[in-house]
């Protein structure tokens, strides 16, 4: 757990903007500044993406908490000019990736419009961004944000993020409480659209159960392995990780997963990231510390350092324990 204090801004903004420090300490100040989310983070946050001149790592999870801050009228536009800037620059795809989200995240008048332009999009990872933000912006105004599906996003079992797409209301309609139904649609990329699937997604993370979790990692078996994009992959790793309760059942997919070369980086990425937080050996990811790929040492980092905070955390409340 990383205590948040509001009086530091100035301290997590040099942190973050150091090139020096190790990846990880930048990222944790990353995250504080996320949280206080005042109009000062913003510019740090968009002073340090100016500046970095190697991490994915770094740009992409920017371009994702700025999806994640405040909505006042004043973030929204500063947030707004910002993306669309980046939109113009040639950045690597998961950055591109994360600054369409999070522009659909904002849901200004102008998202749709901003999107347009990537109609005729080459690269999958971008092309099936934009359908989704697309799909979303046009859920929200068709469904006035969920209400005539009879869904209250603000009282979801998980609500603390903004996500790429809503659950079924499976109080409304029973039949999406169905595991294998929705396991179904996950991997069928014939009959349903990506937005439907990923709605299926979110459905089985809502449920919450082992059950859940197992259906979720069928889209990391190297069997499903064409039917699901790395988009739709790395949402899966990303979302495990919420599931705290019950994510350790998908241990052994994420392994194999990760271990797998061929798999496209920004899965691999999401994969060991989310696998920071379950595990407490880290002997099982020591191969990929030293990886070619930057954004995967880079990420086994991450993960390392969130194994290190937990045991630090656990050690120090059994201390407080024993007293
Ligand atoms: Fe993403
Ligand atoms: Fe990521």
């Amino acid at each position: 757990m990383i205590w948040i204090d509001h009086d530091k801004v100035s301290e997590y903004a040099a942190t973050l903007q150091d090139l020096t420090l190790p990846i990880p300490k930048r990222v944790s100040s990353l995250w504080c500044l996320r949280t206080v989310s005042s109009l000062e983070c913003l510019d740090a946050l968009f002073r340090a993406f100016e500046i970095e001149q190697s991490s994915e790592l770094l740009k992409h999870e920017i371009c994702y908490a700025l999806g994640q801050m405040d909505k006042s009228p004043e973030h929204i536009e500063k947030i707004q000019n910002f993306l669309e800037k980046v939109l113009d620059e040639d950045h690597p795809k998961i950055v591109l990736h994360e600054a369409v989200e999070a522009l659909g995240n904002i849901n200004s008048e102008n998202t749709l419009k901003l999107l347009k332009r990537f109609e005729n999009e080459t690269s999958e990872i971008l092309y099936e961004t934009c359908f989704l933000t697309i799909k979303l912006v046009e859920w929200r105004e068709k469904t006035e944000n969920g209400k005539t599906e009879g869904l209250n996003l603000s009282k979801l079992k998980f609500n603390t993020t903004n996500d790429p797409a809503p659950p079924f209301n499976f109080v409304r309609e029973p039949k999406y409480k169905d595991i294998q139904l929705l396991e179904s649609i996950i991997l069928d990329n014939e009959n349903y659209d990506l937005f439907e699937r990923y709605r299926a997604l979110f459905t089985l993370r809502e449920l919450n159960t082992e059950e859940a979790v197992i259906a979720m990692c069928q889209c990391m078996t190297k069997e499903n392995s064409k039917k699901c994009s790395a988009l739709l992959k790395h949402e899966v790793a990303f979302i495990l990780a919420q599931m705290e309760e019950v994510f350790k059942v998908s241990i052994p997919f994420l392994i194999d997963c990760v271990a797998n070369e061929e798999e496209a980086p920004i899965v691999r990425h999401e994969v060991l990231v989310s696998l920071g937080d379950m595990i407490d050996d880290k002997s099982l990811l020591e191969q990929f510390v030293n990886h070619p790929d930057q954004i995967v040492n880079e990420s086994c980092q991450v993960a390392f350092s969130y194994i290190d905070n937990r045991k630090a955390v656990q050690e120090e409340e059994r201390l407080i324990n024993a007293q």
